[in-house]
């Protein structure tokens, strides 16, 4: 049986992860902030609830002390929750440090509190894996590329957390060689981030979360991954 935490499980790519992991046997914890959202998510997938605010450090603990409990060790640990942010596209002049804390404090912050509020479990894991969700946006190579579309995307906080998370990601493989530590860019997809204006469908978009998720202890670690391979970052 393996044990899988997906935060930002209610809805979107979080949501269709858990759906393909639950398909494949995982034991899936849905993390959801809002509780009435997660728990009938929960009951939808099949999966287990567990109330997770990523900003929220007390939240993370409990969260952690439940699957402790519950399960006794994570196998996949899923960073998935994030959200888009100040949304005030090519107005990087009018973005404030308050922005910034607001969308790092999700995007990124809460990765690490949940990262570090796991990592006891996960290294109870024969094969521990965790996938940090990151987007092209993060990609410095592919917004400095005026052949690309993410080179069009001014957005000063998100593009930036997205791109901090990546070297998050790297320091984490790097310090826990035992765990693989990837990120992922599921691409461009239709969710409630942005308006369902993606290209993409949630099952396309999920496609290289669940592919990183089901990696074994052989599996790459310290990369960045989409759909076609490595990203260049
Ligand atoms: N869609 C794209 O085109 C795209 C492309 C590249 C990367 N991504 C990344 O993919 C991930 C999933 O996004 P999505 O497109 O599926 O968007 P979404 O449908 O808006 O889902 C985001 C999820 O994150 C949750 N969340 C936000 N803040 C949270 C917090 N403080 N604690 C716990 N959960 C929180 C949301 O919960 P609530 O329902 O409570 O708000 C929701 O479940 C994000 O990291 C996003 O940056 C998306």
């Amino acid at each position: 049986m393996t044990t899988t935490l997906i935060t930002g499980a209610n809805k979107g790519l979080g949501f269709e992860t858990a759906r393909r992991l639950i398909e494949a046997g995982h034991t899936v914890y849905v993390g959801a902030r809002h509780a009435h959202r997660g728990r009938e998510a929960a009951a939808r997938l099949g999966a287990r609830f567990v109330q997770l605010d990523v900003t929220d450090e007390g939240s993370v603990k409990a969260a952690a002390e439940f699957v402790r409990a519950d399960a006794g060790r994570l196998d996949v640990l899923v960073n998935n929750a994030g959200i888009a942010g100040a949304r005030k596209l090519g107005r990087v002049g009018e973005v404030t440090g308050s922005d910034m804390m607001t969308t790092y404090d999700t995007n990124v912050f809460g990765l690490v509190r949940v990262t570090h509020a796991f990592l006891p479990l996960l290294e109870a894991s024969d094969a521990p894996v965790v996938v940090n969700v990151s987007s092209g946006l993060g990609s410095l190579a592919a917004t400095a590329d005026p052949s690309r579309v993410e080179f069009q995307v001014t957005l000063l906080d998100y593009n930036s957390s997205k791109t901090a998370l990546v070297m998050v990601t790297s320091q984490y493989a790097k310090a826990f060689p035992a765990i693989r530590f990837n990120a992922v860019d599921p691409g461009y997809t239709a969710t409630d981030l942005n308006g369902h204006q993606g290209t993409q469908t949630v099952e396309e978009g999920a496609e290289i979360i669940i592919r990183m998720a089901s990696i074994g202890a052989d599996g790459p670690t310290g990369g960045f991954f989409d759909k076609t391979g490595p990203v260049v970052w």
